[in-house]
């Protein structure tokens, strides 16, 4: 992963598909003296994802794509670059990127996701958590390889799940844990 040079932060984009409460933390952590990073650049799938909003408030460039085609990570790519953009962070993001788009960003894509990986890969995760009567959940951001959710760790958190909890309450609870540990994640990297 590339190193902070000099006092200019690394250019960022952020890949959502729904409500982006990870996308606002990063955009506030951004802002903050200690970040190693801006956010530069907001890509959505999905031109209802709630998210987009803050592309509005923080006057941050955004740009919705449909990913049924197949050009269509070829424009991100394009756009990344004209950007330049040299680090990718998936923040609910909902859709599986390619081999070859992530060959052309190596190492330089990471992605948080709700669960202790490599247990609970993929989605309906706080369901099946519950359904095997896990005493402990947790969050985890780790870079992005071809095979889904499989990529290096880079932190995690753990969260105590109770016996009552519903999918909704640990959804909740590791949320609120996600938004420490992206920013720790990022710093971690980074060196700093
Ligand atoms: C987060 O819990 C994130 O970990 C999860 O979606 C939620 C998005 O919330 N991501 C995945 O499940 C990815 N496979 P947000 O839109 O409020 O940031």
């Amino acid at each position: 992963m590339a190193t902070l040079v000099g006092y200019k932060k690394i250019k960022t984009a952020v890949f959502i598909s729904g409500t982006g409460s990870n996308l606002r933390n990063l955009i506030k952590f951004s802002k903050s003296k200690k970040s190693p990073i801006s956010i530069n650049y907001i890509i959505s799938n999905n031109h209802k994802s709630k998210g987009l909003q803050y592309a509005q408030i923080f006057k941050i460039k955004k740009k919705i794509f449909n990913f049924k085609k197949r050009i269509v990570e070829k424009q991100i790519l394009q756009i990344l670059k004209r950007n330049e953009i040299n680090l990718i962070c998936l923040a609910g993001f909902m859709k599986i990127l390619s081999k070859n788009f992530i060959s052309n960003f190596e190492g330089k894509i990471i992605n948080i996701h709700p669960s202790l990986l490599p247990k609970y890969k993929g989605l309906k995760v706080h369901e099946r958590v519950i359904k095997n009567k896990e005493k402990f959940t947790g969050c985890t951001v780790h870079y992005v390889a071809p095979k889904l959710d499989s990529g290096k760790i880079i932190i995690q958190k753990k969260v105590r799940v109770s016996k009552r909890d519903t999918p909704q309450i640990i959804a909740k609870k590791v949320l609120k844990q996600e938004h420490k540990l992206y920013p720790k994640a990022i710093l971690k990297i980074f060196n700093h």
